[in-house]
């Protein structure tokens, strides 16, 4: 562990790391976290500087982001994609070559995962992807956290993601379950299942890690014996033309109590319910005041078995590693 040196890194995908690389991450957010919750700051950052480029709506990772980086002492400044010239009166990679003379790090969320690869190439400083149309490699990180702080490891555990099996937080749990040898299920209908090379690359990680990568299309068989059972929101940011086709294809993937009931592993505990968030479970929003709950029911949402709000602490534990991992030299 203690030879791992992840300085100067971007971090654009999982691959982007080693699986040895992925578990310091893990374990350097969990001795993160523990040195919060004991009330120490830390000045591991002190006088650096962060730019955060968000094309798109967030809470979590703009938070997680900020928190993180002042926690430790560095200063961020937040960019939202239509305040700056980014992409429209100038080009990505003029921006970075900016952005890369007065920052030291740089989080980017987005759309195309080419925009990310571009700022990293030329901004010559560390890049963490925030989620792109493709993946959301630092949300992974957050849910290994979150996994392994409930079952005490990662290793041969069953997780299964249910609902658009093709979407960002899909691609990159897949890969992260890879890495750590994970038995993942990806439950998803014919129509939205991972795209044949991702869903290549995760298995033949898998096999190199002791894991395995499936995709099953019924969700009462996929769900047997899952330690965890995690899903995301039907129509990703960007994806709004879809919404009324998502909400018929994926009725029957939703997370309601007959499908944790099916686990077999509620009495036992030996089941958690995971999700990114935001979620539609039945609270007022804009959205499920027309729909109800969507992905998930309220009863799931909020029961003792569900570690969503444990899982969006995390993205800031984790975030902090990255930026510590990736702006300090050991
Ligand atoms: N999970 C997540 O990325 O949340 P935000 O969209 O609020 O950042
Ligand atoms: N798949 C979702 C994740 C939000 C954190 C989206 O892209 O909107």
């Amino acid at each position: 562990m203690s030879e791992i040196n992840l300085y100067g890194k971007s971090f654009l995908t999982l691959s982007d790391f080693t699986t040895e690389e992925i578990l310091y991450l893990v374990n350097l957010a969990a001795e993160l976290k523990e040195k919060k919750k004991q009330g120490i700051r830390g000045n591991l950052l002190e006088g650096l500087n962060i730019a955060m480029i968000f094309e798109k709506q967030s809470t979590r990772t703009r938070c997680a982001t900020s928190v993180a980086a002042w926690d430790e002492g560095a200063r961020t400044e937040y960019l939202g994609g239509s305040e700056i010239h980014f992409g429209a009166k100038e080009s990505v990679k003029d921006s970075a070559r900016v952005l890369g003379r007065m920052f030291d790090g740089i989080m980017y969320r987005g759309f195309e995962q080419e925009i990310v690869e571009i700022l990293a190439e030329h901004s010559s400083i560390p890049v963490w992807n925030g989620l792109t149309d493709e993946t959301h490699p630092t949300q992974a990180i957050a849910d290994l956290l979150t996994i392994k702080e409930n079952f005490g490891k990662l290793q041969g555990l069953k997780v299964v993601y249910i609902g658009d099996g093709r979407n960002n937080v899909a691609n990159s749990l897949m890969l992260a379950s890879a890495m750590v040898g994970i038995n993942f299920i990806n439950c998803t209908p014919k129509e939205l299942e991972p795209c044949e090379k991702m869903l290549g690359a995760a298995k033949a990680v898998a096999k190199e890690n002791g894991g395995s990568v499936e995709v099953i299309n019924e969700p009462m068989d996929a769900v047997e014996g899952a330690n965890v059972v995690y899903t995301d929101v039907w129509v990703s940011m960007g994806e709004e033309a879809e919404k009324e086709h998502r909400i018929e294809l994926l009725k029957p993937y939703q997370v309601n109590m007959p499908l944790m009931e099916a686990t077999g592993n509620i009495a036992s505990k030996d089941v958690i319910f995971m999700h990114c968030l935001p979620a539609f479970h039945d609270h007022k929003t804009k959205v499920s005041k027309e729909c109800g709950a969507l992905e998930v029911t309220d009863d799931v949402f909020e029961a003792e078995f569900s570690k969503v709000f444990d899982e969006a602490e995390n993205r800031m534990h984790t975030i902090k590693a990255v930026q510590v991992a990736t702006l300090t030299n050991p």
